[in-house]
């Protein structure tokens, strides 16, 4: 292998480690990569698949799109413009092939340096509003993913979503299935919680400094690549803002409830519910797969 070579594969590896940071749903960190010479194919990982929680793979494919957009400004950051195909031809979803040198703007080094930063954070928020620069920002940063970030303003909105956020999580947690599925503990495997849990998300939602819901005008793998391409950089330019999020996705989890919040808010197909605003507590590391765990 030549210098050049050696140096582009190295790369590689170092972007992929960053890519591994992803969030996803559940953290089942539903993907793998196969690297020749200096491009790299992302597959999803079947064997991470949630069948009751996510039978059309679609937060599977959006966790997916999430660790793209990560590689992407990982790549960035070391010097290279990223060229990125999207395949979706079955597991198969992209190859990202190292484009020409590039020098990184400070803006792309900040997002890049948010990577290790960027946890989602389920403990309290300061009550103060995130400031409507920001919020636009981070509209404008969906957009140009081809998304849609929709704050949530509107007070009788606000509580209609967190109403539905509430009867999502009843439905969810008193199925048996849903619960073996997403719950590690056997305290809340055995136990329908589903009232305590939908209270206290019902209050999250109501009182979050900015709620927001992340929509595609399809519903389609394609829209759901694109929408957690979109989610890496807006959760990116959110934590340069020193802001965090939460996800309080079972509103768009469960299908009826799903139906409520598009007619609620006027979204062609929405994908994810964030909770954004100031942490007062730092979040915890979510463990992270190893790359060699991820690579075939
Ligand atoms: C598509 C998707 C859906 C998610 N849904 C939820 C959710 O409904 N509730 C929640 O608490 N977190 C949700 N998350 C956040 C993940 O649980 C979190 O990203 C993961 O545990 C990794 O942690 P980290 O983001 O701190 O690295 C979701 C993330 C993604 C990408």
């Amino acid at each position: 292998m030549s210098a050049a070579a050696q140096l582009d594969a190295t790369l590689l590896r170092l972007a992929l480690r960053d890519a591994l940071k992803a969030p996803s749903a559940h953290n089942v960190q539903p993907w793998r990569f196969t690297v020749r010479g200096a491009s790299v194919e992302l597959w999803a990982d079947p064997t991470r698949r949630l069948p009751v929680v996510d039978p059309d793979d679609r937060e599977l494919t959006i966790s997916c799109g999430a660790a793209l957009g990560f590689l992407q400004i990982s790549l960035l950051r070391y010097g290279y413009e990223p060229h990125v195909e999207l395949l979706l031809d079955g597991a198969r979803l992209a190859r990202i092939s190292l484009g020409p040198p590039h020098v990184p703007t400070d803006r792309t080094k900040e997002l890049a340096a948010a990577i290790d930063r960027c946890h989602a954070n389920r403990g309290p928020f300061a009550t103060e509003p995130v400031p409507i620069p920001v919020l636009v920002e981070l509209r404008d940063t969906a957009e140009a993913e081809h998304a849609f970030l929709t704050v949530v303003g509107d007070r009788l909105h606000r509580e209609r979503l967190a109403a539905l956020i509430a009867e999502a999580d009843r439905i969810q947690w008193h199925d048996p299935a849903f619960r073996r599925e997403a719950s590690p503990s056997l305290l809340h495997r055995t136990f329908d919680r589903g009232d305590g849990i939908a209270a206290r998300d019902r209050e999250i939602a109501e009182h979050a400094p900015a709620l927001a819901v992340l929509s595609t005008m399809h519903d389609q793998p394609f829209d759901w690549l694109m929408a957690g391409q979109a989610l890496a950089r807006v959760l990116l330019t959110n934590t340069r803002h020193g802001l965090s999020a939460s996800f309080l996705n079972q509103a768009i989890e469960v299908p009826s409830i799903r139906g409520y919040v598009r007619d609620l808010l006027g979204l062609a197909q929405p994908q994810l519910v964030l909770r954004i605003g100031r942490a007062l507590q730092e979040a915890h590391d979510a463990p992270c797969r190893p790359l060699e765990d991820v690579l075939f």
